[in-house]
């Protein structure tokens, strides 16, 4: 089970049943920055700001800091191993055949349930406009999850269930689609800052960190999805040309751009209308998304204006309170339409990446099947639509977000891991794009990710460890003894 797929190998079976090479610098940046924004910062910048008021900025740059000396790493390997599947192809080639598993493993966590988490926002906003702008209410039933107090949530089962077809239609269309709605999105958000300007007021600033460093890196971990995605752009190194250059681009690039964005989004909304968190009647700190939250909340709206952290819509709210409901209409359409670029993105990494497992006979080979017509891996693609249609059917949104979280951060590890693994096994290989001090980046990368970790909620650092076991069943069920790295295994196609 320690196997290892040297990096030669990988290569080869890549080229065995090669994807086609169709995407470039422009594309891959897209691809990012599609993945990249989305209900972080439309819907859970409200949560950060109630676990660290306006310090959430600082927030913000932790976690942008750890997925840029990840972006550094990945960027490195992705250029010697320009293969689909991301985090588990780099890991294979490393650590062995169980770590690489791991990896792909967490990944689910990371793709399929932050595809889940984005379909349940983009409920959210579904309903809210229904409701605000045609008058129309959704019973709760069919618009929340089981814990949130309804039954299923078809709205987001219906937008999980249609970017699944449209990846299965294939990725060229579906890249079109993801550009022209990222133009969108990133329109709405400049338009959000520029209006947000003038009513900046230096008093919502202070007190900057009102719960402490402590209430500082708690909120970095949660806002941490609001970067989970920029990753998807290496699972597309197979379908890239010149994927030397254009990989690293594509990832540092989007994580530049989105992380600039955020900021000025972030600064601008609470220098607007303040982002202080709500205590409860004894002064604690309520957990955001939890019913004594809510409760609080209703309390505060009944007799004062509703603060930031009380908002399931935290952008559109603020454009309302510093006088701009038209826009603020605007914006949430425009999170209604955009959000499912992020499920499109989402969707399109874990396909690619179960195919790549598929590939190596960790799952079944009838994942590989390409469509005649589209020219996709259309059964993978059907599987991954279900599982992130029932995620987003059952779980609240916040949940979603956080459990996502601590399966990303368990891969940027491993790959940071990789890279120095890589520096010393095997310097000579050529490397087009090269981590600039890599051994103090990469185990920066990786004191970032623990921290992280350690800084979620406990329920989500739990599921973890829980998945991984699961996980470890069905390796030892099915992976260790269909892998075409076992003894005497035939390479066929
Ligand atoms: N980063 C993505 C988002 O915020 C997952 O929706």
């Amino acid at each position: 089970m320690w196997r290892l797929k040297s990096i030669d190998a990988i290569l080869e079976t890549a080229e065995r049943r090669p994807l086609s090479r169709s995407l470039g610098p422009i594309q891959l940046m897209l691809l990012g920055i599609g993945s990249v924004i989305g209900t972080g910062i439309f819907v859970l910048t409200a949560d950060a700001a109630q676990l660290a008021g306006p310090g959430m900025m600082v927030s913000f740059c932790i976690a942008a800091a750890v997925c840029a000396a990840t972006a550094l790493c990945y960027a490195e390997i992705a250029s010697m191993v320009p293969v689909s599947g991301s985090a588990y192809t780099y890991t294979y080639a490393v650590m062995g055949e169980v770590c690489a598993w791991l990896v792909g493993w967490a990944l689910i966590l990371e793709y399929a349930v932050s595809a889940s988490a984005v379909a349940v926002g983009w409920s959210g906003y579904l309903t809210g406009l229904l409701e605000n702008s045609f008058g129309l209410h959704l019973p709760a039933a069919i618009t929340e999850s089981p814990s949130a107090g309804g039954i299923i949530d078809l709205p987001a089962v219906a937008i999980s269930l249609m970017c699944t077809v449209l990846l299965v239609r294939g990725t060229r269309e579906s890249a079109t689609v993801n550009a022209v709605l990222v133009a969108i999105k990133i329109a709405i958000l400049l338009v959000f800052t520029a209006l947000a300007i003038p009513a900046i007021h230096d008093t919502n600033f202070h007190p900057f960190a009102p719960t402490g460093a402590r209430g500082v890196v708690n909120a970095a971990s949660s806002i941490f999805f609001a970067y989970v995605g920029f990753d998807a752009v290496s699972t597309a190194a197979e379908e890239t040309r010149d994927p030397q250059r254009n990989v690293p681009i594509g990832l540092i690039g989007s994580l530049v751009i989105c992380t600039l964005i955020y900021l000025a989004v972030a600064g601008t909304a609470i220098g607007a209308i303040g982002a202080q968190p709500v205590h409860g009647a004894a002064g604690a700190l309520l957990d955001p998304g939890s019913r004594e939250m809510a409760d609080r909340c209703a309390q505060i709206a009944s007799g004062a204006p509703m603060p930031l952290v009380c908002s399931k819509e935290a952008l559109a709210y603020a454009l309302r309170e510093i006088g701009h409901p038209l826009v603020s209409g605007v914006m949430g359409l425009v999170a209604f339409i955009a959000l499912p670029t992020v499920i499109i993105t989402m969707i399109f990494g874990q396909t690619r990446i179960f195919f790549v497992m598929a590939r190596d006979g960790l799952l079944p080979q009838v994942l590989c099947r390409i469509h005649d017509r589209y020219q996709t891996p259309h059964v993978v693609t059907w599987v991954t639509g279900a599982i992130i249609t029932v995620g987003a059917a059952f779980f609240p949104v916040g949940q979603l977000a956080d459990v996502s979280n601590s399966g990303t951060l368990f891969a940027f590890l491993l790959v940071a891991v990789a890279l120095l693994v890589l520096r010393r096994k095997d310097p000579g290989r050529v490397r087009h794009f090269r981590t600039p001090m890599a051994w103090v980046i990469a185990p920066l990368a990786i004191v970032g990710c623990v921290v992280l970790f350690f800084f979620l909620p406990l329920a989500a650092k739990w599921v973890f460890p829980i998945w991984s076991a699961i996980g470890l069943v069905f390796y030892a069920a099915y992976g260790f003894r269909h892998s075409r790295m076992r003894p005497g295994a035939v390479l066929e196609d």
